[in-house]
């Protein structure tokens, strides 16, 4: 399906992401059904050093060309993302719903919450992972990253932070 070059790439990948994409880890991402653009937009920032990342996962990207990342991205984007969520606390769920709608979080992620070109997929994706991010992003601690999320938490609380995250990570 892909070329045999990044077989063993991926191999290295699906230990922590999951073999099709999908993370069993604590804290690391799904790439699965992430759209294109955003994957490759974050690898070059990582393999750049730009995006700020864990121990685990510095200098994996390193020396990968353009063209790698793009057969990357392309096999990610084109696997099935599962969600990972364990059971579903309906306060929760319907906070994170109501906040989540009105913050407009689906005008760029889509009403859907699958994203699109740079706008990463939010629906599915795990949810300590989804909390981590947002913190970040809140706290201006997303080095490397799009800055228009920092306005789109503006003014949320931890409690809107949990219910969003609990929310996205319950849905397909
Ligand atoms: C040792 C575990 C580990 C390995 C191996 C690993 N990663 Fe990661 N990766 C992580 C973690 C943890 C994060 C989350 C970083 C953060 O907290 O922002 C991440 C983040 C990412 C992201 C950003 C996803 C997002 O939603 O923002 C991409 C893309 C990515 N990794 C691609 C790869 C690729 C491609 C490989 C293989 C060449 C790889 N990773 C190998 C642990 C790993
Ligand atoms: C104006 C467009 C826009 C709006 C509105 C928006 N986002 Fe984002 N969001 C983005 C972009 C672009 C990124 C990618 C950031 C980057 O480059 O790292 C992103 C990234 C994220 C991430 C990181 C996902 C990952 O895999 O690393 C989360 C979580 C997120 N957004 C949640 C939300 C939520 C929740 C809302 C509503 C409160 C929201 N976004 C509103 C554009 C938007």
């Amino acid at each position: 399906m892909f070329a045999q070059g990044i077989t063993s790439k991926l191999q290295a990948c699906g230990a922590c992401h999951g073999v099709d994409g999908n993370s069993k880890i604590v804290g690391t991402p799904s790439l699965a059904g992430q759209p294109k653009t955003f994957l490759e937009n974050q690898m070059i920032m990582i393999r750049e050093g730009l995006r700020n990342i864990p121990p685990e996962m510095k200098g994996l990207l390193d020396g990968f060309s353009d063209a790698t990342i793009v057969e990357i991205a392309q096999f990610y984007a084109g696997q099935t993302a599962q969600s990972q969520a364990g059971i579903r606390n309906q306060i929760l769920y319907v906070q994170g719903e109501y906040i989540s709608k009105e913050a407009l979080c689906g005008t760029c992620h889509l009403p859907t919450y699958v994203g699109r070109d740079q706008m990463p997929r939010i629906a599915g994706q795990r949810e300590e992972y989804l909390l981590h991010t947002m913190r970040q992003f809140r706290s201006n601690k997303a080095t490397g990253r799009d800055t228009i999320m920092v306005a789109s938490l503006y003014g949320m609380n931890e409690d809107d932070l949990k219910a969003i995250a609990h929310y996205l990570s319950q849905l397909k």
